[in-house]
């Protein structure tokens, strides 16, 4: 993924040299709708789901998150893909000067990658397992099959594509292997994480797990990540480097469970169903209103004292290690603020 030079500069020099808050990432959960039923999720549990907000609303957040100074736009859910309007989000943030970045389990992709031809930079779809598993835990059939075919048609179009594998107990090193591999034979870069559980089971934006579904994804033998982050920089140091998106410092950290310094609201900001500003925190823990998009301006809700105080118990958060808090999303970008090695390697990556 390639971003404007200029403003990933400038966002580069305000977080590292300046340590002035800047974000890079805008991430809009467009609807809390979905098609699929995954056992490690619960946002097809939620009772109303909400469709997001109209078009011209979502419009005039992206201009107000551009001036803030985002570069990209990452689009998330719920499924995306159930918005009909979809494409013209991302032609609009195209044309506003975004990067642009979807989230999808992959379902509709072969039916609708064509609506976005020059509108997608990049799209992360989600493929847990390298076979019929994948169906049973999304609860979805054929949407493995889909989903590969939705790759390669992006890859077509030149979209550049991450495959997503959420590990659960029910993995082996050989399906990690294998998701490798079916990553190298798709032209996809492939991402791991594992999977993450609240400590309540609720409270969390990934909406509320059952207890029998917790029961049956939980990594009760951390030992098992141990070997999967052994294996990951092994074959990234033969052969595999540009392929595995995770950083070496994101497999050292998950392989020791060690406690990292949080930043879950220092290079993104996330944008809910309703327009309410939120962190990347998926437990909401520590707790903490920041504001809404649709009634104030978001530079005023990003450098405010709260937002300010917000990050501050983030980086005295230490629930990473007691419960496995390591998404991608949230401890990835926090690297860079500890590990000047990861910056570079972000920076190499990115322009
Ligand atoms: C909430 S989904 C939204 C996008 C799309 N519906 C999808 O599944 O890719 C965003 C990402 O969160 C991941 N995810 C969902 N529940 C998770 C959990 N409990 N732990 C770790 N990752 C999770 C999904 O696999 C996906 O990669
Ligand atoms: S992970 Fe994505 S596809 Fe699965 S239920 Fe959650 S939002 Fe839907
Ligand atoms: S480690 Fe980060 S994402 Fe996890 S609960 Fe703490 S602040 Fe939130």
């Amino acid at each position: 993924m390639k971003y404007p030079v200029r403003n990933f500069l400038k966002c580069c020099i305000n977080s590292f040299i300046l340590k002035k808050p800047t974000p890079l990432l805008l991430s809009f959960e467009i609807t809390q709708k979905c098609n699929a039923k995954c056992s490690f999720c619960g946002y097809w549990r939620l009772k109303n789901p909400s469709l997001g907000l109209p078009l011209e609303k979502i419009k005039n957040i992206l201009d107000n998150g551009y001036d803030l100074g985002c570069v990209l736009l990452g689009v998330t859910g719920g499924e995306p893909l159930l918005r009909k309007d979809l494409p013209q989000v991302f032609e609009y943030a195209k044309k506003t000067g975004f990067s642009t970045l979807l989230l999808t389990n992959g379902y509709l992709l072969p039916k609708r990658i064509h609506e976005f031809r020059g509108f997608l930079d990049a799209i992360n779809v989600s493929v847990d397992f390298p076979d019929y598993r994948h169906d049973k835990i999304r609860g979805i059939s054929n949407l493995l099959d889909r989903t590969t075919k939705g790759i390669r048609l992006a890859r077509e179009y030149g979209v550049s594509t991450n495959i997503n594998c959420v590990m659960t107990a029910g993995h082996s090193l050989k399906d990690i292997r294998q998701l490798l591999f079916m990553a190298k034979e798709l032209d996809s870069t492939v991402s791991f994480e594992p999977v993450f559980q609240t400590p309540n089971l609720g409270g969390s934006i990934l909406g509320t797990m059952s207890k029998e579904d917790a029961d049956v994804v939980k990594i009760n033998d951390w030992n098992f990540i141990k070997h999967v982050a052994e294996m990951l920089l092994f074959y990234k140091k033969h052969g595999y480097g540009k392929i595995i998106l995770n950083t070496e410092a994101f497999l050292n950290l998950i392989r020791e469970k060690a406690d990292f310094i949080c930043y879950p609201f220092s290079l993104q900001l996330g944008i809910a169903h309703d327009g309410d500003v939120t962190s990347m925190c998926v437990t909401g823990l520590p707790k903490g209103y920041l504001g809404n998009a649709l009634t104030q301006d978001l530079k005023e809700i990003w450098y405010s004292k709260r937002a300010q105080a917000l990050r501050e118990k983030y980086k005295r958060c230490r629930l990473a290690k007691p419960y496995g808090c390591y998404l991608f999303c949230v401890a990835e970008p926090s690297l860079p603020f500890t590990d000047s090695k990861v910056f570079y390697e972000y920076a190499k990556r990115a322009i």
